[in-house]
């Protein structure tokens, strides 16, 4: 089992990674590793900062120290006069991020198109591919994510669990290396969150690289290669789930769980 973990390349590094808003430190030296194929669930507390991450992740926000590397190619970012860091070079941040598609807790589909439409949007004119070739990839992906028939409506039209579907549909449609998936259930009615966790399923048993937050313990049990605890801007815990999620070795991820299922 080692073996094979180092024999699969690194899809995603982040190393040492600050952030702070004014005076509240959010992120207090975060570091991670994914592997290839890896399928991580991030927990912890409201407010622990676990958007932050993701956020910085993929340069929604810029971390304030720190690195972040997606397949090899470390982010280049800049102080500038007001102290604040910008990236160094805007189309570097743009290929890094159609390499790691992010699916967050509202949806976030564009209500003026329809759902094909949406999927297509980032392949045709963000990557410039052939419209025609997307157009077949696309219908592909919302047959796997089970809206087909409803490729021809718009977002407001479908329930909360078909929006998030065709909202994974949109971030495969870029091909991405890792998949960043914030609360992706939390907006949902109770009785749609499965058919959402059913496709993200799918997907780890595919071996897509993830990055998952969640509040779904006992999915996060089922799929994850990895937890990891963030607690206060910090990561106290990085192991296998049945570690983390049954014998953590802190007191802090101890009492979150109980509190999870109490
Ligand atoms: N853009 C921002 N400006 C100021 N404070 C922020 C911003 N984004 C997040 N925060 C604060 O950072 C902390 C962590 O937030 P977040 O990363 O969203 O936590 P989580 O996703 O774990 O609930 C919270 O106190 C939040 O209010
Ligand atoms: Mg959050």
């Amino acid at each position: 089992m080692k073996n094979k973990t180092r024999s699969r390349k690194i899809a995603l590094e982040v190393k040492n990674l600050h952030k702070r808003f004014g005076r509240l430190e959010v992120l207090k030296g975060v570091s991670l590793t994914a592997h290839e194929g890896d399928v991580i669930s991030i927990i912890g507390a409201s407010g622990s900062g676990k958007s932050t991450l993701l956020r910085c992740i993929n340069f929604l926000e810029v971390p304030d120290t720190g690195e972040v590397i997606v397949s090899g190619e470390p982010v280049a970012t800049r102080r500038r006069r007001d102290g604040s860091r910008v990236p160094t070079d805007r189309r570097q941040v743009d290929r890094i991020r159609s390499r790691l598609s992010m699916v967050f807790q509202g949806f976030n589909l564009f209500s003026h198109m329809t759902v094909l439409e949406n999927v297509i949007e980032g392949p045709v004119h963000v990557q410039k591919r052939p419209r025609a070739e997307v157009l077949a990839e696309a219908t592909v992906l919302l047959k796997k994510v089970g809206i087909a028939e409803k490729c021809d409506h718009y977002p407001s039209h479908l329930s909360g669990g078909q929006q998030q579907r065709a909202a994974i549909a949109r971030a495969l449609a870029s091909n991405p290396g890792v998949m960043l998936f914030d609360e992706p259930t939390s907006a949902l009615d109770p009785e749609l969150v499965g058919e959402v966790l059913r496709v993200i399923r799918d997907l780890a048993r595919e071996g897509r690289t993830m990055l998952i937050v969640t509040h779904e313990i006992a999915f996060a049990r089922e799929v994850s290669s990895r937890v990891i605890f963030i607690d206060e801007g910090k990561i106290l815990e990085d192991g296998p789930p049945e570690k983390v999620l049954v014998d953590p070795q802190s007191d802090r991820c101890r009492k979150f769980l109980a509190r999870e299922f109490s």
